[in-house]
């Protein structure tokens, strides 16, 4: 396992990256409404990476060893599909909820990103879900500083995400990051505390717990790329890219629109 530390201008260059990756998910939201298609807004996020932003949308044609090509620029994950759903003419309808993932690169520079939306108004259930996976994301994220290990991020996600009803996605995890979109170390969302690697400030991975209504169960769709719950539950994921810094951590992957963190009561053990 390599574990890069990042330092410096490897730093800055991760912030910019990892802001531009947010501001493409503030630049689409108004457009994520009941009568788009994912289609439409793959183009949109496309269009603005490269010719707003001067970005590179890592997914296009990203093609990991057991994959074919990944086929467009973003990655659009509605209702009981988990992660990777494949933009295409379908149209989101009142209350559907959607993953948007986002991941540009800038000189060289990684930035990953995802938020949870709602088209129109959804279901009091749909809401809890989106609601409990943003906050298990947050609790993640503050357990990062250096001494701890990756064990303890993926313990207490898992914990507030099974106290609260809900299983949490095995197969995928987050992940180091920088200028390889996805490098070591990998970052599972449940695990033991005091176990695994143990972090130190420069590194930065990703933090994107996918988390489901009924059962952790999932299967790959016939494209190669999509995944969603075997019991067709509904899922949630967010995700953000931190850096572990000298005190704890800086998330990397916020912007102007970035929803606020969670009332830190929400995030107490
Ligand atoms: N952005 C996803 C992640 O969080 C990876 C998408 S790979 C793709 O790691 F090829 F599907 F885009
Ligand atoms: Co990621
Ligand atoms: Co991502």
């Amino acid at each position: 396992m390599t574990v890069t530390i990042k330092t410096g201008a490897e730093i800055e260059g991760m912030r910019v990256a990892g802001r531009l990756g947010s501001e493409v998910l503030d630049y689409i939201t108004p457009f994520v409404k009941p009568g788009v298609t994912t289609g439409e807004l793959d183009r949109l996020c496309h269009d603005y990476m490269v010719n707003v932003q001067g970005t590179i949308p890592a997914p296009l044609n990203y093609a990991p060893s057991g994959h074919v090509p990944y086929p467009k620029s973003i990655c659009t994950s509605i209702n009981n599909q988990v992660c990777h759903g494949v933009p295409s003419d379908k149209v989101l309808k009142n209350g559907d909820i959607v993953n948007l993932d986002i991941t540009v690169i800038k000189d060289g520079w990684h930035g990953d990103t995802s938020r949870m939306f709602v088209a129109g108004e959804t279901t009091p259930q749909a809401r809890r879900l989106i609601q409990i996976t943003y906050e298990a994301m947050w609790i993640g994220i503050h357990q990062v500083k250096p001494g701890a290990r990756l064990g303890d991020i993926g313990h207490a996600i898992q914990r507030f995400a099974e106290k609260s009803g809900y299983s949490v996605v095995r197969e995928f995890c987050g992940h180091g990051i920088g200028r390889v979109f996805h490098e070591d170390p990998q970052v599972l969302h449940y695990g033991k505390p005091g176990t695994g690697l143990v972090l130190e400030a420069g590194m930065t991975f990703t933090i994107e717990p996918m988390i489901n209504a009924g059962k952790r169960d999932i299967r790959q769709m016939p494209d190669g790329w999509t995944i969603v719950t075997k019991d067709r539950s509904l899922s949630a994921q967010w995700e953000h890219t931190v850096l572990v810094t000298d005190s704890g951590f800086e998330v990397m992957t916020l912007s102007a629109g970035s929803p606020a963190a969670p009332d830190p009561s929400r995030l107490a053990a």
